[in-house]
């Protein structure tokens, strides 16, 4: 696949995905790339540019991570953002210092005066907020350079060596708060890089699914299709590439929420590939009873999707390829290191160990999120799968607490959907990024027509992130949740309780087990 190329070096940043995100939005092929990356190999990517990170070290210590000079003599362009930028300043001779004083360090949004002869700022408006994030002080700016935006605080918010292609920013471009951001790094891309946009996903399709043909030639491809977005467009790519020599397996463990099962059924059973839908329910509720720790129910749900779907390709006989859903944030190795492991996320897909295959492949391992679901729809997927929100791996399982039973989840499935129905009826579907009921283990008192009730209490959960690391409550209107209440408590037996949700994450998580 022969598309431009710009590498970002990753120095640890928070918003680096973010960075790729834009850049790819602008129509131009990006890869992170870890900044201990070996220089030969970046070469082997022939970059038409490199954008430096923001990272949260001071780059005048010794134990900071560093770029290796060299990228400055490839005679390719380079973006310094925040850190990237002092790293740049740092490296080819400038002086980068903590800021002495408060007004020197720079956090939130400050307005921002720019230079709009410099290319970066080409066509765009002299003042606008910009978002810093920055403790660290430019003293001096390398020989070459040249002044290209100030703030109040700061005479040199951005610097500029046109001649060679060096641009440095001190606030961040990628984040929506900054102004014209996205239009600065588009600037970057196609004036300074020479960017040709050849990134579409109309294209991406055609390439991958040359390439995997390619690949498979006459072999037979093996899915794990949970009904997700990313097995969903991964099911799709393959089976317009290979057809009949793909199977899907969709191993149904009860888990799901209302007529899902049924609709992935729908939507997969006439494409011209294999379907096999394995009806598990039973296998799974059984070793789920009696366990209420989250931690548990995940484990046994891992496990035994994994037996599920073994029994299922035994059956199915030899395979050349295992195919996996995996996505680009999944595969970026951030310049940072490793996080900390709050909850152990089972994804349906990762499964190289238990099935007799020659080789993995990863048709989407590329691409972003949003791609992805771009690409769905290029592919013909209907909306409703392509916009689905997340939906855990073990299902309902996590989302009623304490011990599972069939009437408990029968009562949550049911809550679910109506929540689910009066959201979308509300037209907040879009505005809110994950909704869902949760089936609290409390039983308290209520009254009903004549009679005393007691009944268990349903939780509403609703958020709004862009990217589930951190997220906050939404704040869905009353009359809404007034609708959802009403209908719930009558139309669901064994819940007359409900309450909303106003924890955002953290210190909450977003789902509650
Ligand atoms: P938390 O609860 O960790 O959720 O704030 C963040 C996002 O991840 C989803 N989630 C899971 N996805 N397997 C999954 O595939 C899991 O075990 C799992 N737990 C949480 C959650 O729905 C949210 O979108």
């Amino acid at each position: 696949m022969a598309h431009q190329t710009v590498i970002i070096l990753d120095f640890g940043g928070q918003y680096n995905q973010l960075i790729a995100r834009r850049v790819r939005e602008c129509g131009v092929y990006c890869e992170v790339k870890s900044y201990t990356t070996p220089l030969a190999e970046l070469r082997r990517m022939e970059p038409i540019g490199f954008i430096l990170t923001g990272g949260p070290n001071s780059v005048y210590l010794e134990t900071s991570p560093h770029v290796d000079p060299e990228i400055f003599s490839m005679g390719v362009p380079v973006l310094g953002i925040c850190y990237g930028c002092q790293l740049m300043a740092h490296t080819l001779g400038g002086k980068v210092a903590a800021a002495q004083s408060d007004s020197a360090r720079e956090y939130g949004k400050t307005e921002t005066f720019y230079d709009a002869s410099c290319p970066l700022f080409k066509g765009l408006p002299e003042t606008g907020v910009s978002w810093m994030s920055h403790g660290d002080y430019m003293e001096r700016v390398p020989e070459g350079f040249t002044l290209a935006a100030r703030s109040k605080a700061c005479p040199n918010v951005a610097i500029a060596d046109v001649e060679r292609g060096f641009y440095g920013v001190q606030y961040h471009p990628e984040v929506r708060h900054t102004e014209n951001g996205v239009a600065m790094i588009r600037n970057f891309l196609y004036e300074i890089c020479g960017a040709a946009g050849d990134w579409t996903m109309g294209d991406y399709k055609r390439t991958a699914v040359a390439a995997i043909r390619e690949k498979v030639g006459g072999g037979r491809v093996l899915l794990a299709l949970s009904g997700g977005v990313d097995s969903s467009v991964c099911a799709a790519l393959l089976a317009e590439a290979v057809g009949e020599q793909l199977t899907c397996v969709f191993v149904d463990h009860g888990l799901m929420r209302k007529n899902e099962g049924d609709e992935v059924q729908a939507a997969f059973q006439n494409w011209a590939m294999n379907f096999v839908r394995v009806d598990a329910e039973d296998r799974f509720l059984g070793r789920l009873a009696g366990v209420s720790e989250p931690e548990q129910k995940r484990r046994i749900i891992g496990e035994e999707f994994i037996r599920v779907f073994e029994e299922e390709a035994r059956r199915i006989g030899s395979v050349d390829f295992l195919a996996q859903g995996t996505i680009y944030p999944d595969v970026i190795e951030s310049g940072a290191g490793d996080a900390a492991v709050i909850k152990s996320h089972h994804n349906v897909g990762g499964l190289p160990d238990c099935v007799d295959f020659k080789e993995i492949i990863e048709p989407l391992r590329l691409l972003f999120k949003d791609e992805v679901r771009q690409l769905g729809r290029e592919l013909g997927l209907p909306e409703y799968l392509v916009s689905r929100q997340p939906f855990p791996g073990p299902g309902l399982a996590i989302r009623v607490i304490g011990d599972l039973t069939r009437e408990k989840l029968y009562a949550l499935r049911e809550a679910d959907a109506v929540y689910r129905e009066e959201i979308a009826s509300a037209g907040l579907d879009r505005a809110v990024s994950q909704y869902f009921a949760v089936l609290t283990n409390t039983r308290s008192v209520g009254v009903m027509g004549d009679g005393r009730t007691y009944d268990y209490t349903l939780a509403l959960r609703a958020v709004t992130t862009s990217d589930f690391m951190t997220a906050d409550w939404a704040r869905i209107p009353y009359d809404v949740l007034d609708r959802v209440s009403t209908r719930i408590v009558n139309e669901v037996p064994g819940i007359n309780r409900i309450c909303y949700d106003i924890t955002s994450k953290p210190p909450a998580t977003v789902e509650w087990e």
